[in-house]
């Protein structure tokens, strides 16, 4: 009984409360959690785990549920462990500029603490408003600045976590040098919760940057994006070069019913961002590409406030197309083979699927794509889903290719178990097995995700 570890007010077991915390932002899975946990301290994540040992209960952790793999939907009785009130800022030590921190705390939250110390939390997406830095750290978030920041990996000092075998391990503790050997810290970010329930966390703040400028310029051939990234990162650092397609632009216009930023439309447009002093070099890299051909027009803001609505056109995107449920799908390959992997895909939905429009955009300064295909409205749904099941391995098999990966920053979970093969070999997936069985011998932690299933 979840009753012997937890407090009655700490469980809900009510339908709607089941399908709410069950899932995540993604469609299409069955939902069906036999109860949601709300535990309060690492005490009673110990607690919980020697629970589901005894009693042979599946525990499925769950954050701020903004996933898009499904690495957090429980689809069979499993008990949902919600980091809902472990959301505290516990220490702050601003000589080693660390935050000690529960899972559960909001990624706005700590951005906001960061700010009210003159310090910066600077990995950031559209969901930071609901997403946590526990599940951030699970599936090794990336998002907008990751070009000059890196991913949520680079800010993690430290972790609390209770294993699936029910120790507890106290990891890196906030050293810089640390050369004791295996760094368990790093493997259970981006485990996806099947390794250990993280119980505390210690990140890392940086120096709070000067203002920054966004700047949005029309590019007609998509081969150019990566001309126009050298062109500036030759001549300033960039905090993001981000890329959308006319097409999504269209979308996040309706919804949100925003203004073009340019005059006449052009097939692909490059959001840059930059530190206020590079403007004068910003302007040079931006005469630069104008005289080589590779961009037409731009617009640079003039306010913050400017910067944050040019913001929109990038960040609204994947809100827009929800109506359209498209088939998503998040992917990457070096920069380098950017054009060439676009072209391929392009090429393969052209093909066999001329019917469909395919709206890309992304993080293309770290040669990171988000592929989406809306649903034509002839289709249904599930029809839809069941053609995009079919067309995933070949579009894997391109990324395959290219060595690239089948997620690069949504995570593997449910969405992309059974493809995980396509990046990643026979021999790594039994070491990740062996892993998996030593943390986790009775395999109660979020079952059936992120490996793929052993008789499959
Ligand atoms: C984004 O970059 O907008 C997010 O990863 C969400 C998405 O891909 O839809
Ligand atoms: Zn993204």
């Amino acid at each position: 009984m979840l009753s012997e570890v937890l407090a009655p007010k700490q469980i809900k077991e009510d339908a709607e409360s089941l399908q709410i915390w069950g899932k995540d932002w993604t469609n299409g899975f069955v939902v069906a959690p036999s109860a949601i946990v709300f535990p309060e301290s690492i005490e009673q994540l110990k607690d919980l785990v020697a629970h589901a040992r005894s009693n042979h209960v599946k525990l499925v952790p769950s954050g701020g549920r903004t996933g898009l793999s499904g690495g957090a939907v429980a689809s069979q009785g499993e008990v949902v462990v919600s980091f809902d009130r472990m959301n505290q800022i516990l220490d702050f030590s601003a000589k080693d500029r660390i935050v000690t921190c529960q899972p559960g705390l909001i990624t706005a939250n700590l951005q906001a603490f960061a700010a009210e110390q003159g310090l910066f939390y600077p990995v950031d997406f559209a969901s930071s408003g609901s997403s946590q830095i526990g599940g951030n750290v699970a599936t090794n978030a990336g998002g907008i600045k990751v070009i000059r920041y890196g991913l949520t990996r680079d800010w993690v000092a430290g972790m609390k976590v209770v294993t699936g075998s029910g120790a507890l391990l106290d990891c890196n503790a906030g050293l810089i040098k640390n050369a004791t050997g295996y760094d368990f810290r790093h493997l259970m970010i981006g485990s996806e919760g099947t390794l250990g329930l993280i119980g505390e966390l210690d990140m890392y703040l940086a120096p709070q940057p000067q203002p920054q400028v966004v700047m949005v310029v029309g590019v007609p051939e998509v081969t150019d994006l990566l001309n126009i990234l050298n062109g500036f990162n030759d001549r300033l650092t960039l905090s993001a070069f981000e890329f959308f397609s006319d097409l999504a632009l269209q979308k996040v216009q309706a919804h949100r019913q925003l203004p073009a930023p340019l005059e006449n439309r052009v097939e692909n447009y490059a959001l840059l961002e930059f530190d206020e002093s590079d403007l004068p070099m910003a302007e040079e890299a931006f005469a630069y590409c104008m005289d080589q051909g590779w961009l037409v027009d731009g617009v640079v803001s003039q306010s913050q406030a400017q910067a944050a609505s040019l913001w929109q056109l990038r960040e609204g995107i994947s809100e827009s197309l929800a109506p359209h449920t498209p088939y998503k799908n998040d992917l990457s390959v070096r920069i380098s083979e950017v054009p060439a992997f676009l072209a391929d895909v392009d090429r393969y939905v052209q093909e066999g699927y001329p019917d469909f429009e395919v709206c890309w955009y992304g993080h293309i300064g770290d040669g990171n794509l988000h592929l989406n295909i809306l649903r034509p409205e002839s289709m249904s749904v599930d029809e839809f889903f069941h053609v995009g099941h079919t067309m995933s391995p070949k579009i894997f098999e391109l990324v395959q290719a290219r060595r690239g990966s089948i997620s690069a920053e949504h995570g593997v979970g449910l969405l992309k178990r059974d493809f995980l093969g396509y990046s990643r070999s026979d021999e790594e997936i039994a070491l990740m097995r062996g892993l998996k069985q030593v943390f986790d011998p009775d395999q109660i932690l979020n079952p059936d995700k992120l490996l793929p299933l052993a008789d499959a």
